[in-house]
């Protein structure tokens, strides 16, 4: 099974989405840890209710990105993880992270990449007036929301949409391609 660790700074539906499809037998892999960054996650839950170990590693803790990085990567091999999942995760990372889990890092992000980088993805493409959004698996490179693309899904927009319906709309989507991504990853990497 693949050793997976799980970022994820809110709610963690896709760590949610994940854990559920291993319990399906549809991902042949195991959450070896939660690392969440902020301490009211719902991720955290979560992750209580799966018995699975969540660790709280608090940005504002950490004088740089570097150093919060590096305890990251810390935790991480603590845990014997070998695939990062960024789950709804909200922070920047650095070249600490990158570099110590080469091609091993997988991001969600809920547009149509390269369109809608950055937080806020959703409003932004129901502000652009595009018909059509989605959602982007990725391998994580240094550039924010960049990377080979392993996975998307289409998903329209629809008349009265506001960021909470369309984005609900685009999570069916995630939750769907994000453990297909992480299997196809792992694939392309033998
Ligand atoms: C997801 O929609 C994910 O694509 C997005 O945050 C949400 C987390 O949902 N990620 C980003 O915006 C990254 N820039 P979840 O906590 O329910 O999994």
């Amino acid at each position: 099974p693949l050793q997976l660790g799980i970022m994820a700074s809110g709610n963690g539906s896709n760590f949610e989405a994940v854990a559920q499809a291993i319990k399906d037998g549809q991902l042949n892999a195991q959450i070896q840890v939660l690392i969440y960054n902020n301490p009211d996650a719902y991720a955290a839950v979560r992750a209580s209710n799966w018995n699975i170990p969540a660790v709280l590693l608090n940005h504002r803790d950490y004088s740089s990105r570097q150093e919060f990085d590096r305890q990251i990567v810390q935790t991480l091999r603590q845990y014997n993880v070998d695939w990062v999942i960024m789950a709804g995760w909200m922070r920047l990372v650095t070249e600490v992270l990158i570099d110590a889990f080469t091609n091993k890092i997988i991001n969600i992000h809920p547009s149509l990449l390269p369109s809608f980088k950055g937080s806020r993805a959703v409003e932004q493409a129901l502000a652009s007036g595009v018909k059509i959004t989605g959602c982007t698996v990725h391998l994580v490179s240094l550039e924010m929301d960049s990377g080979p693309i392993l996975m998307q899904a289409a998903v329209p927009v629809l008349q009265g949409d506001t960021p909470e319906t369309l984005h609900a709309r685009i999570q069916v989507q995630e939750h769907r391609i994000l453990p297909q991504a992480i299997a196809l990853a792992a694939k392309q990497a033998l």
